[in-house]
């Protein structure tokens, strides 16, 4: 559906006499007439109320900020005005699950006053959801400091909830499917279905200078706002005019309608960049998984991954297969004090690992560096050298840089406290002066802020591939809870791709040597061969990784999917699924399609509709289906391709093993 630019914004000014004491309520209304916010200004005190269809989602939930000094933004309100809008836009975005995106919203701001400040709440009512945020100017200071959020989420009726609990520090974590009631903290997107049957999705957009938000549960069904302190124990240190993230709620009746909602980057800006020719979507491949599975070491020595010769092999694989750029961690100095004091060199490369060369080498095989720069979350470090480190890159040809924070942060400040959110933040602006993108590990959550910082391209930000490595692993159920939790924020670099799911290559090589605390000999990946495929689709990433070894991907039927894969969509929808059990995703990418399924542990039949193909169109399907037998625990590598030619009038029936997957590549047959 291609829609044209139409934009109607209606001021609607209405005052109400300041000085009023009495209950008032603003109603508003989404424009599909679907979603409805109720605030209410009750003893001078501000809630708001959420309805789906009639139906109560949040129930009166407590709005405000405090700030020290007298400045109490949460009582003795009084209403100075109110103003109402609309916006029904498309926006073009350089890259993303959608290349277009509908902005269509009502938006109501209500101006109140408080003692020495005025705080307009503002919010908006989309189809899929509905988001507000506090706008506070202050009197008297030039800059306030926050000491509490009232933000309440208080859900009308105990819903089950998948998420992971809150923590300053990390978000590599398992989820939990949990009632609301039995959730003590969470960290968001946390995603829930009420018993009505209402899905919904809790989170924030545009963070920007300000901690993240995390939810605690103050009362049975009640969550509260909290944000990751400084040191100090002040929440945040802001001018005396100040707007907060978003704080969001998402809402659907199909589980699938939060992954196609876009509310999450309406509600960031317009882009910030005035030439984003350079960003791109890439495929890639990289002296990664060694490391994680025990062969390879960061560091220098006989073990030493990154040397400039498998440098040069991984750009002759990626040549050879149409992969358009290669990482290699561990190509600079410092490793030695990985995990303890580090300072790492973001300037210099080891002994082994010729850069110039290995860039030049690239670009003569058309094959671009990803450049890696792990901080060991030593912050004052990074930002001394960051913008050498990445003029280095650019001066290389590369336009991509992959980060990490793999470590806690000096002088107890916290990784997604307001220090971490700057800082992430100021990387990106650098980054993007030196054009390059980003893939954040151990990242600040998404907010969407690639909208306007579109090389923000990827993070990580949950467990990825990587504990497969060394540790018990992500269950099957993870993969599929990802894309309704985690993936509802933005992005990720799973880093899919294991084909050797035993890891059998290294736990038999002599060179293998354990490496991690967690490491109790039972690593792999706990998906079948097919499911490592499905995830390339369903683990949306616009760098997206192939990220076993190559000499496991050499020769392999298999690989012929991620060959034919294209990063770089232009739409894509969520089929069906549900968190923790199943996913059908499918993308349309420069005319071809390409589709994922994925469950569980348990094994499941779906019959897929294919009326997102072109009508009339007869295309090719090479299915990579789990065999008959497959099971991920039992028989995890047996798989099955096969061929046929469908229309979008026609149906496949879809089989998943336990732990299964299954990926299909639609190609339009050419009739001459
Ligand atoms: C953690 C990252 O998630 C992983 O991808 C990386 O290999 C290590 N840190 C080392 O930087
Ligand atoms: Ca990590």
């Amino acid at each position: 559906m291609k829609l044209t630019h139409h934009l109607i914004a209606l001021a609607l000014c209405l005052v109400i006499p300041t000085g009023s004491l009495m209950a008032k309520r603003y109603k508003l209304t989404s424009p599909d007439g679907h979603n409805v916010v109720c605030v209410d200004i009750k003893g001078g005190r501000a809630y708001y109320s959420v309805w789906r269809d009639g139906k109560t989602v949040l129930a009166p939930s407590r709005l405000g900020l405090i700030a020290q000094g007298g400045y109490d933004l949460s009582e003795n309100f009084r209403v100075a005005g109110v103003e109402t809008a609309s916006v029904d836009s498309v926006w073009h975005q350089v890259w993303g699950e959608n290349k277009d995106i509908r902005e269509n919203y009502r938006e109501l701001s209500l101006h109140l006053r408080a003692r020495r400040a005025d705080l307009t709440l503002r919010f908006r009512a989309f189809a899929d959801g509905i988001g507000f945020r506090y706008e506070v100017a202050a009197q008297g200071t030039d800059s306030l400091f926050i000491t509490r959020e009232l933000t309440e989420f208080c859900l009308s009726e105990d819903a089950r909830a998948w998420s992971i609990p809150a923590d300053a520090n990390t978000y590599e974590l398992l989820y939990r499917d949990l009632p609301v009631s039995k959730t003590q903290t969470a960290n968001t997107p946390i995603t829930m279905r009420t018993p009505s049957g209402v899905y919904l999705s809790i989170h924030e957009a545009a963070l920007y200078d300000y901690p993240e938000m995390t939810l605690e549960r103050t009362d049975s069904l009640r969550l509260e706002a909290r944000l990751a302190p400084w040191p100090d124990g002040l929440l945040a240190r802001e001018p005396a005019r100040f707007n907060t993230p978003w704080r969001t709620v998402q809402l659907a009746d199909r589980a699938v309608g939060l992954i196609n909602s876009s509310l999450i980057l309406n509600l960031n800006p317009a882009c910030a960049l005035e030439d984003t020719s350079w960003i791109r979507p890439k495929k890639y491949v990289g002296v990664w998984w060694g490391m994680h599975v025990g062969i390879w070491s960061w560091v220098m020595g006989d073990r030493h991954g990154a040397t400039t010769e498998r440098a040069m092999e991984y750009i002759d694989f990626a040549a050879r297969n149409g992969i358009d750029a290669i990482l290699a961690e561990g190509w600079n100095k410092g490793w030695e004090g990985w995990g303890g004091n580090q300072e790492f060199s973001f300037t210099e490369a080891q002994a082994d690992f010729d850069l110039q060369k290995v860039c030049q080498y690239g670009k003569e095989k058309g094959v671009m560096f990803i450049g890696h720069h792990e901080t060991g979350g030593n912050i004052p470090s990074y930002e001394r050298q960051m913008d050498a480190g990445m003029k280095l890159l650019q001066d290389m040809g590369s336009h991509d840089l992959k980060t990490g924070y793999a470590g806690g942060f000096k002088g107890g400040f916290s990784h997604h406290g307001q220090y971490g959110v700057r800082h992430y933040q100021r990387v990106v602006e650098v980054a993007a002066k030196h054009r390059l993108t980003i893939d954040a590990h151990e990242p600040i959550k998404d907010t969407g802020i690639r909208r306007t910082w579109p090389n923000m391209m990827t993070r990580e930000g949950a467990r990825g591939m990587e504990w497969n490595g060394w540790s018990a692993g992500n269950p099957p159920s993870h993969h599929v809870m990802l894309p309704f939790t985690r993936l509802l924020s933005g992005p990720m670099d799973y880093t899919p791709g294991t084909f050797d799911l035993l890891l059998e290559s290294s736990k038999h090589s002599p060179d293998f040597k354990r490496w991690n605390d967690q490491d109790k000999g039972n690593a792999r990946a706990n998906t079948t061969l097919c499911k490592q495929l499905a995830n390339w689709v369903i683990l949306y990433s616009p760098l997206q990784m192939a990220s076993d070894m190559i000499e496991n991907y050499e020769a392999h039927p298999c690989f012929q999917f991620f060959r034919d894969f294209d990063p770089d969509c232009e739409h894509s929808e969520a089929l069906d699924g549900e968190p923790g059990e199943f996913i059908v995703v499918v993308r349309e990418a420069k005319g071809r399609f390409f589709l994922g399924a994925s469950t569980n542990e348990e094994s499941r039949n779906l019959t897929v509709k294919l009326d997102f193909l072109k009508p009339g169109q007869t295309y090719r399907a090479i299915i990579y289906a789990d065999a008959p037998d497959a099971d991920w625990q039992t028989n995890p590598q047996a798989y099955k391709i096969t061929e046929q030619q469908v229309q979008a009038t026609d149906s496949l029936n879809i089989h998943l093993a336990p732990g299964g997957g299954q990926a299909i590549t639609f190609v339009p047959v050419v009739r001459m």
